[in-house]
């Protein structure tokens, strides 16, 4: 593109180059600034810049549009399942018959976890966080793999098609296995012939002496939610994904971080809020009408409602709007939860002042109520949003990785602290 930005300081001008990417996104390029100028640019929050160039997921927030290797979400939701999108996420093609069936063999055959990680497990407190658990384990892989965590990036990447299985396969278990842990009761190992969630269920609920056989619904429900996780291109534990992977550092150092990251409040953990907050409004004996005019004076928000980026409506959340009835529709026991949050959708899309700040449930609306109708206790959404993102994590790993040219991340800063001062002796403070 021949377009250039010109930037005026002073009486100095400098012309910076311009990038547009496949669906026509525009950025100036400022990597020449500093040098040229002294200035760097700031952008606290960074909601401006652009940290890299990926070809893995388009989002559009105004449009509502969420596209992964240019398929929309919508057509993945109906047609693949969580195990198959993950194949496209992280290699960019939808796989043949051969190689989704040996990427799902991989997957199932490698479940189990090592005896030496099963102690490790087995010592945490009972009150341990799942997320902590989850972040130690997954960086626990990387220990009895040492050849697939060698901070040496060609030998990394060689080992990558294993690594990669490797995580999506036991980042399930361990979730699994750390609520029976925590519950007190033994470990159930892996069944091969079980799909990816059919197999997660059985290992967090059934019994030596009796399997859990969960309905289809249900087990697809969970599946859709993990898909609908997958990737959401550079949020925050993305990012972080990618900065730790910047160093050099190996696949399970790397997606460590996006658990600690995604571990935050106002990244993975707003879906366990809206449970919360929906729960409350029930026991409050109030339909939402008064929950949402205390949110419109802002003395509290609508958890599951706004994004930073969907400025129209989040395609997720419709998605799980419709699985919610279809599910609740076959349960013999119907969520009041689920009749609390549809109407207080209803009512906030018609209220002024949802519409002028563009205010839409996110996804987060009704994952949280599908989750509870299967069971999955609060404390561990997170850790499914974790084992959802997964396969997003490891293709944004790969994708900067693989970059002849890629350097480590380093941002600059606006120093505002002490200028230069002489060092006080103890005595004279
Ligand atoms: C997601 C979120 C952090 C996005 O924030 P943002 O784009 O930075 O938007 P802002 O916080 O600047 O809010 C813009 C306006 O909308 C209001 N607003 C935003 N989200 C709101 C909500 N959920 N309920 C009520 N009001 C809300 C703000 O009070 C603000 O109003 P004002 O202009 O009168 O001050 C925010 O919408 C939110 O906190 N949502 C609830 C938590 C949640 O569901 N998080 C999961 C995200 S996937």
């Amino acid at each position: 593109m021949d377009e250039k930005a010109i930037i005026r300081i002073g009486d100095r001008q400098f012309e910076c180059p311009t990038i547009v990417g496949s669906e026509h996104e525009k950025a100036i390029d400022v990597r020449q600034l500093r040098g040229e100028t002294g200035y760097i640019t700031y952008d606290d929050g960074y909601g401006n810049t652009g940290s890299c160039q990926s070809a893995i997921t388009y989002i559009d927030g105004d449009e509502g549009i969420l596209r992964h290797r240019g398929y929309p979400i919508q057509e993945l939701a109906e047609h693949s399942d969580f195990v198959e999108s993950a194949y496209l996420i992280i290699y960019g093609e939808l796989p043949t018959e051969d190689e989704l069936r040996r990427f799902r063999a991989r997957i199932s055959g490698n479940a189990n976890l090592h005896e030496g990680m099963l102690r490790i497990l087995d010592h945490f407190p009972d009150d341990s966080h799942p997320m902590a658990i989850l972040s130690v384990m997954l960086n626990a892989i990387g220990c009895h793999y040492s050849e697939m965590a060698s901070n040496n990036r060609e030998q990394d990447l060689d080992h990558f098609d294993w690594a990669s299985t490797l995580l999506l396969a036991k980042v399930r278990t361990i979730a699994a296995l750390t609520y029976r842990m925590k519950e007190g009761k033994p470990w159930m190992y892996s069944k091969p012939s079980f799909r990816y969630c059919q197999n997660f269920l059985h290992m967090m609920f059934s019994e030596p002496y009796q399997d859990f056989m969960p309905r289809e619904e249900v087990i697809d429900a969970l599946d859709l939610i993990l898909l609908l996780h997958a990737d959401h291109e550079q949020n925050c534990s993305t990012s972080t994904v990618r900065m730790i992977a910047s160093s050099g550092a190996n696949l399970f150092a790397s997606v460590v971080g996006g658990v600690s990251a995604l571990w935050g409040p106002l990244h993975g953990g707003a879906n366990m809020e809206v449970v919360k907050m929906l729960q409350q409004i029930h026991d409050d004996g109030d339909d939402g009408s008064r929950f949402i005019a205390a949110a419109k004076d802002g003395k509290q928000r609508l958890m599951g409602f706004g994004h930073r980026v969907y400025k129209n409506f989040d395609p997720r959340s419709r998605l799980l709007r419709s699985r919610a009835d279809k599910l609740f529709a076959k349960l013999e026991a119907p969520d009041p939860l689920l009749d609390i949050a549809k109407h207080l959708e209803d009512a906030a899309l018609k209220d002024d002042y949802f519409i002028e700040r563009k205010l839409y449930p996110n996804v987060d609306f009704y994952s949280g109520i599908i989750l509870r109708a299967i069971g999955i206790p609060l404390e561990m959404f997170t850790v499914i949003f974790a084992i959802g993102r997964m396969p997003g994590w490891i293709a944004h790993w790969r994708e900067l990785a693989s970059h002849p040219k890629q350097k480590i991340h380093r941002p600059r800063q606006i120093y505002t602290g002490a200028t230069e001062r002489r060092y006080v002796p103890l005595e004279k403070r």
